[in-house]
């Protein structure tokens, strides 16, 4: 684990990159009055409604509502997560990331050393396993089995293919001489122990299947049994390095060969993924378990803007399809598409793309049943619409699902279509379900209160930060947000600072959400009359004060204890007040 990155640097880094540049290197960007647009890349638009300003360093879609500053559109666009996507910004701009010593040094530096050590651990075991293919007796056996199952050798290499030798003891000799190392072996479940405390290897005579994380490393093996008893396959437990949810099988080739495919295929098996690999089709996944969690989804979403959920035709595939479905609907947006192709009985990717070639499979995966339809097919299976009771049954069960789907395409075709089918009204069905909760837009969801402004303009113009002093005072004001407007000015007036680097400085906090939402928010005024506007919500806010204190030295007054001081604070409050109005 890397050290914190910090925050100056980062700070640093939005100062010297172009939001316009960056963007524009894989969106191309058309200059359009003071911004620059384009087709939105998040949501499928014929008419452009995503801008770029140079000034605030931000981007904003006003269809979708998506936005942020370099960072946020590399997360978004690129797929990648914080610490990475600084990364890929300091690239861009040729410098290398400094990391801070974190607060608990020994630790964090005894937790890095040992997830170096595990992963070295890890891709030694798998450079055995190859090795052991090639080397061990049993090696022709191994190799006929592959050669049969069609695979080459340069495929075999390349998803470093091996073999667990059919010991009790071949990794536990080779890497487990001490203790420390037989406990690290076990920790990483690369090796059991028997009651007797008897230690031994995991897999045994089994064909081996590396599984590598999104950066490359190897944190899991699936084994496949060659002939005899047993599990046809077994897989790495979960461990500290290997978290089955989140990995997907094949990603890491698939990104080594497309970096952005048009299509991602989520399969069952790892024999689907590499022998439709073998065949030319290097888009195929496969989620480590059967059901596809919503994180693996959320990665391949942002990987491709189609996946294609390729299933057994039986009752457990059409269940794991079913929850990828149920997974994916609040993560569908307007332009990604998602289908559901399901095999006849007995057949798998593996099977078709040998017997019938890749053209073929390709074909089927053009003709995949769309999400929307499949949505009405699975729950139509056990009802009949032509009833009454059978129609008020599929409202009620896709009623929920439906009010999950973030999309706005996605949610009026599956009412348009549920409409269809319960023969009512679109717009009488739709006064039924619960208003879209996310995609709305920034403006129509928050109540612009004086303060709100002020945070809002001092965010869209850092520079009118010089124009007020700082006043502390305020504070005592009891309006909640004072605080956080109070934080931003003296941020502001520290230095000179666009909206982007200004939001940055939230980023990890519970107030990043809602500054962004202000960032947005159209003020109508006249560039002239911004900073007019942001004084006078200023005089606004002191006035409250004053009357505040002023009203707090009456009750004390009428308490009958103000000191002389007091009262002649009281005085000149009052004099103000009354010229004020
Ligand atoms: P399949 O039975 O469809 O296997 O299981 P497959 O991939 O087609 O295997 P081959 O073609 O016979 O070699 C699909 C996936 O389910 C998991 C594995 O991840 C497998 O790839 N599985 C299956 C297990 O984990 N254990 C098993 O015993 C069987
Ligand atoms: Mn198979």
């Amino acid at each position: 684990m890397a050290g914190l990155i910090p925050k100056s640097f980062i700070h640093d880094l939005l100062e010297r990159a172009d939001i316009v540049e960056i963007v524009d290197s894989r969106v191309p960007l058309k200059k359009a009055g003071r911004n620059h647009q384009a087709c939105c890349p998040f949501h499928n638009e014929k008419t452009p409604s995503f801008t770029v300003s140079q000034d605030k360093q931000f981007y904003h879609c006003f269809g979708c509502g998506e936005h942020g500053n370099a960072i946020d559109f590399l997360m978004e666009f690129d797929g990648l997560n914080f610490p990475d996507a600084v990364e890929e910004l300091a690239g861009i701009m040729g410098v290398e990331v400094p990391r801070e010593q974190p607060e608990n040094p020994q630790l964090a530096q005894k937790k890095q050393q040992q997830m170096q050590d595990d992963s070295e651990l890890m891709s030694k075991t798998a450079r055995f396993f190859q090795h052991q293919l090639k080397h061990h007796e049993n090696s022709n056996r191994v190799i006929d089995y592959l050669k049969g199952r069609g695979l080459s050798g340069e495929t075999v290499k390349r998803f470093q293919i091996g073999y667990a030798p059919d010991a009790w003891d071949g990794l536990l000799s080779t890497f487990g001489s001490s203790a420390p190392q037989r406990q690290q072996l076990l920790e990483l479940k690369l090796i059991n122990r028997n009651e007797k405390g008897r230690h031994y290897d995991f897999f045994r005579d089994r064909v081996m299947f590396p599984i590598h994380d999104r950066r490359g490393r190897v944190v899991g093996f699936g084994g496949r049994i060659i002939d005899g008893d047993g599990p046809k396959y077994l897989n790495s437990p979960e461990t500290r390095l290997f978290h089955k949810g989140s990995e997907l099988y094949g990603y890491w080739h698939m990104q080594q060969a497309v970096r952005k495919p048009e299509q991602v295929c989520i399969v069952e098996g790892y024999m689907d993924v590499v022998a439709l690999s073998e065949a030319g089709i290097h888009y195929a996944v496969a989620s480590l378990g059967t059901a596809t969690t919503s994180e693996q989804l959320q990665r391949l979403f942002r990987t491709s803007g189609r996946i294609v959920c390729c299933y057994d035709g039986d009752r457990a595939g059409r269940d794991a399809a079913w929850r990828a479905l149920e997974n994916a609907l609040p993560l569908l947006r307007d332009g990604l598409d998602m289908a559901f192709l399901f095999l006849p009985e007995g057949e798998d990717p593996d099977s078709v793309v040998r017997e019938h070639g890749a053209e073929a499979f390709e074909r089927e995966l053009k003709k995949a049943t769309p999400f929307t339809e499949y949505f009405f097919e699975h729950l139509q299976a056990d009802i009949d619409v032509s009833s009454d009771a059978g129609r008020s049954q599929l409202l009620n069960i896709a009623k929920p699902l439906i009010e999950k789907v973030a999309s706005e395409y996605y949610r009026d075709t599956l009412m348009q279509r549920l409409a269809e089918k319960l023969r009512r009204e679109t717009s009488q069905l739709e006064r039924q379900f619960e208003k879209p909760q996310r995609q709305s837009r920034p403006k129509e969801s928050v109540k612009m209160t004086p303060l709100r402004k002020a945070i809002a303009l001092l965010l869209q113009y850092p520079q009118l930060a010089q124009s007020v002093p700082v006043r502390e005072e305020l504070r005592e004001l009891q309006v909640s947000g004072i605080d956080l407007l109070i934080a931003l000015h003296k941020q502001c007036a520290e230095r000179q600072m666009t909206t982007a680097q200004v939001l940055e400085g939230w980023r990890d906090t519970e107030y990043y959400q809602p500054l962004q939402k202000l960032a947005l928010w159209q003020h109508q005024l006249d560039e002239d009359n911004v900073e007019q506007e942001f004084n006078d919500i200023f005089i606004y806010l002191i006035d409250q004060y004053f009357e505040q204190r002023a009203n707090a030295l009456l009750k004390k007054e009428q308490e009958g204890a103000l000191t002389r001081v007091e009262r002649q604070e009281y005085q000149t409050l009052i004099q103000y007040l009354s010229k004020a109005r």
